[in-house]
């Protein structure tokens, strides 16, 4: 029986495992102890954030099982192979907690950027498209802490100039429990 020769998009899916289930620890810390005049709202985003990351662990996972590899599990082995900015401590103000998430989620996004990459130039459309679906998720979220962070906040008007909106103080009302993003837009993965 030939050898089958290991997949180059394997290392691609490991890193991100690692950083997804890092990512989803991060953002249980921030939601559980997330605190003042934001805390309803963020600790509802944090947690559905944390939801949308979860879904995408198992993913990355099995596909480095369909190509061969084996899909490490342990906290120590996704400690060592995830390249997020590591965590030593909880973040002084919720303004840091979200500028350390939108951190994270830009080496996450540049990270399935290079997996996407290496699937396509390796003809792997089924590691591709996991890639292709999960970074929309990671840029979604990305935007909404972004959104978070303007204050006062501002409404774009058309032609891309934006408008302050000057009753409300720092967060955008429109975000409270409205937001559920599917991290995979289009078709649910199978696990
Ligand atoms: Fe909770």
């Amino acid at each position: 029986m030939p050898r089958v020769r290991p997949s180059p998009v394997i290392p691609h899916l490991a890193r991100e495992q690692a950083n997804a289930v890092e990512l989803y620890l991060q953002y249980k810390g921030y939601h559980w102890n997330v605190g003042g005049p934001l805390f309803r709202e963020l600790h509802l985003l944090f947690d559905e954030h944390a939801s949308t990351i979860f879904e995408t662990i198992d993913p990355l996972a099995e596909r480095q099982r369909m190509l061969g590899g084996a899909a490490a599990y342990t906290l120590e082995s996704m400690h060592r192979a995830s390249t997020l900015p590591h965590e030593t401590g909880l973040p002084a103000t919720t303004r840091e907690m979200l500028e350390r998430l939108l951190a994270a989620h830009h080496v996450v996004i540049e990270g399935m950027h290079e997996g996407f990459k290496a699937a396509e130039h390796d003809a792997d459309p089924g590691s591709a498209d996991i890639f292709a679906r999960m970074v929309q998720a990671h840029e979604k979220m990305e935007w909404f802490l972004r959104e978070q962070l303007l204050e006062p906040p501002q409404i774009p008007e058309e032609g891309g100039r934006a408008s302050v909106v000057a009753e409300k103080g720092g967060f955008n009302p429109t975000l409270a429990g409205s937001h559920s993003p599917s991290p995979f837009p289009g078709h649910p993965l199978t696990s």
